[in-house]
């Protein structure tokens, strides 16, 4: 049964999909014999859909409103060099556009969303050894179901107080709602000359640091480019940082899967206690 891991970071810009795209892609080349699959939950900005895999057609977004099947939403990357994939292995999920639904019948269809979600994290666990999700910036309902599906999350902040306070926050919080549990953060941006373990010890206090991603010029070349940087410039110190996160995350044995049902409705409690408790 595949592990499924969700990359959350609280702020925007922190490189959630940078990290969430690399790790995908060295586990991919380090786990050669496995399928990966990387799903774009983000889909305010879709940067995944187009540096991985830009002619689609059928997205998540299309699955989860019922339209189509997931196999339908499921591309290999498209990354080639002289006309042959580079990860033949991995997989991405367009995220497509929004998909919950904020109309209507709003709860059944809610309902409707998270079997749908269920039955195809299920399927994808059987046929993926690895299943990435990338999320959006802030947190929202969209969190909790993508983050739900996950066994652990690997939290990415930067090195800086504002980020891991609120990064801090957001981990307690998934944690105490639904019961899910951190894989590990990383320290993304590490600037020159920065205190690593200063704020290694700092970011500690989210979960254990898996990794230090330098400030690396070469991840925002990567994206002008439309690239992930570990395809781009994989000798890079942005890369190489990334790799050796991948070579971790292979050693470690990822436990904690739940069912998605039974931690939303654990949330779906939790929020209305807390409402409960506000108004006396
Ligand atoms: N290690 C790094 N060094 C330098 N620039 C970086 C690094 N990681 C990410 N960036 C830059 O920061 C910007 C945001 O990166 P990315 O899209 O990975 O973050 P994100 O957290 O997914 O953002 P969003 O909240 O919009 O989803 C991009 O322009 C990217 O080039
Ligand atoms: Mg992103």
């Amino acid at each position: 049964m595949g592990a499924v891991i969700a990359v959350v970071g609280t702020k925007g810009g922190v490189s959630k999909t940078t990290v969430a795209m690399g790790l995908a892609i060295w586990v991919a080349q380090l786990k050669p014999r496995d399928r990966v699959l990387l799903i774009d939950g983000d889909l305010h900005v879709r940067s995944v859909e187009l540096k991985l895999c830009p002619a689609r057609e059928a997205s998540l977004a299309d699955v989860l409103s019922g339209k189509r099947n997931w196999r339908d939403a499921v591309y290999t990357c498209q990354l080639a060099s002289d006309g042959s994939l580079l990860y033949p292995n991995l997989a991405v999920m367009p995220a497509g556009g929004r998909f919950f639904p904020l109309h209507g019948d709003v709860s059944s269809r809610m309902e409707r969303v998270r079997k749908i979600f269920e039955r195809m994290i299920e399927d994808l666990r059987s046929e993926f050894s690895f299943v990435f999700i990338d999320t959006p910036a802030s947190v929202s309902y969209e969190h909790l179901i993508l983050t739900a599906a996950a066994d652990r999350v690997l939290y990415v902040c930067e090195a800086n107080d504002d980020s891991i306070n609120s990064t801090l926050a957001t981990a307690r919080g998934l944690e105490e709602l639904m019961g899910v549990k951190p894989l590990g953060v990383v320290l993304s941006k590490l600037m020159r000359g920065t205190r690593r373990e200063q704020w290694s010890e700092k970011a500690s206090r989210i979960a254990r640091v898996l990794g230090v991603v330098p400030f690396d010029k070469a991840v925002d070349e990567a994206f002008r480019e439309n690239l992930p940087v570990v395809a781009a410039y994989p000798n890079s110190a942005a890369s190489r940082a990334i790799r050796e996160l991948a070579r971790k995350l292979l050693r470690l044995k990822i436990s904690g899967r739940a069912s998605l049902s039974s931690r939303l409705d654990r949330a779906i409690e939790r929020a209305s206690e807390r409402a409960r408790e506000r108004g006396g």
